[in-house]
């Protein structure tokens, strides 16, 4: 939750764009957070300084403020990174994520045979036409372009594609908003790229956003496009 804050509050973006360690003063400031609750601010931050998410250094001697910087690994949560992935990280700490968790023990107990924890907590389950996911469909799809986004962008550097390189055709099954098959099909315009994903994902792409990828509506549990390769990713 700590994680959640600061990222809406765009700490992670300030710290990145400071270029210097800054102060608890100078943050708040920044971020507009009034003065009585500064001494909060530098709880939140002590938090996740503790938890290795940000860092902090006070000069030697001692008396003076401690300030606050971005270590490398954490400039995957600011927002102008191509590998940004706090769309997924403010996915599943969501409430609607969450309060399955919260409910574990009852589950255990009293859920029923095929009941997921998330369909109990919340009455219909995560994915399908009536889902509590067409209350977070934005976010949710966000977030898990975001991670696409992270790990395309290491596909691409490794040269993982390559791996598909002399197929004709390939399928993302559950493909969503179709980032992986977009840099497939990117990095091999001769392979055919689909994405297979439910209709009411497929209906928010407009043709502009396809980029040579074919998006098709429909259940996987029931037909599987044919292609020379089933490419399946769970974010
Ligand atoms: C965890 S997400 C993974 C998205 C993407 N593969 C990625 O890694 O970024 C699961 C995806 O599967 C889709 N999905 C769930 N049930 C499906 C079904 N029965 N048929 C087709 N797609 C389904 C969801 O809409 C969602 O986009």
């Amino acid at each position: 939750m700590s994680l959640k804050c600061a990222i809406e509050l765009g700490i992670p973006d300030v710290l990145h764009n400071h270029r210097k360690p800054i102060t608890l003063s100078e943050l708040a400031t920044f971020l507009s957070i009034p003065p009585s609750k500064t001494p909060a601010l530098g709880s939140l931050m002590r938090l996740l300084v503790h938890s290795g998410l940000f860092a902090s250094h006070r000069h030697q001697g001692g008396g003076e403020e401690e300030s606050y910087f971005l270590p490398p690994t954490s400039e995957i949560l600011v927002k102008e990174k191509k590998a940004c992935i706090s769309p997924f990280a403010l996915m599943i700490l969501n409430w609607i994520m969450v309060v399955p968790g919260h409910q574990l023990g009852e589950w255990f107990r009293a859920g029923a045979a095929g009941e997921t924890p998330f369909d109990m907590a919340h009455g219909k389950g995560l994915f399908g036409e009536t889902n509590v996911r067409a209350d977070l469909n934005d976010l949710f799809n966000e977030a898990m372009a975001s991670d696409a986004r992270l790990v395309t962008e290491v596909a691409l550097l490794r040269r993982q594609w390559e791996v598909l390189r002399g197929v004709r055709s390939v399928v993302d099954v559950g493909g969503g908003t179709g980032t992986v098959a977009k840099s497939i099909a990117k990095a091999l315009p001769e392979v055919r790229c689909m994405v297979l994903d439910l209709p009411h994902v497929v209906a928010t792409m407009d043709e502009d956003q396809r980029e040579g990828v074919e998006f098709i509506g429909g259940d996987m549990f029931e037909h599987i496009p044919p292609a020379d390769a089933v490419l399946l990713k769970v974010g």
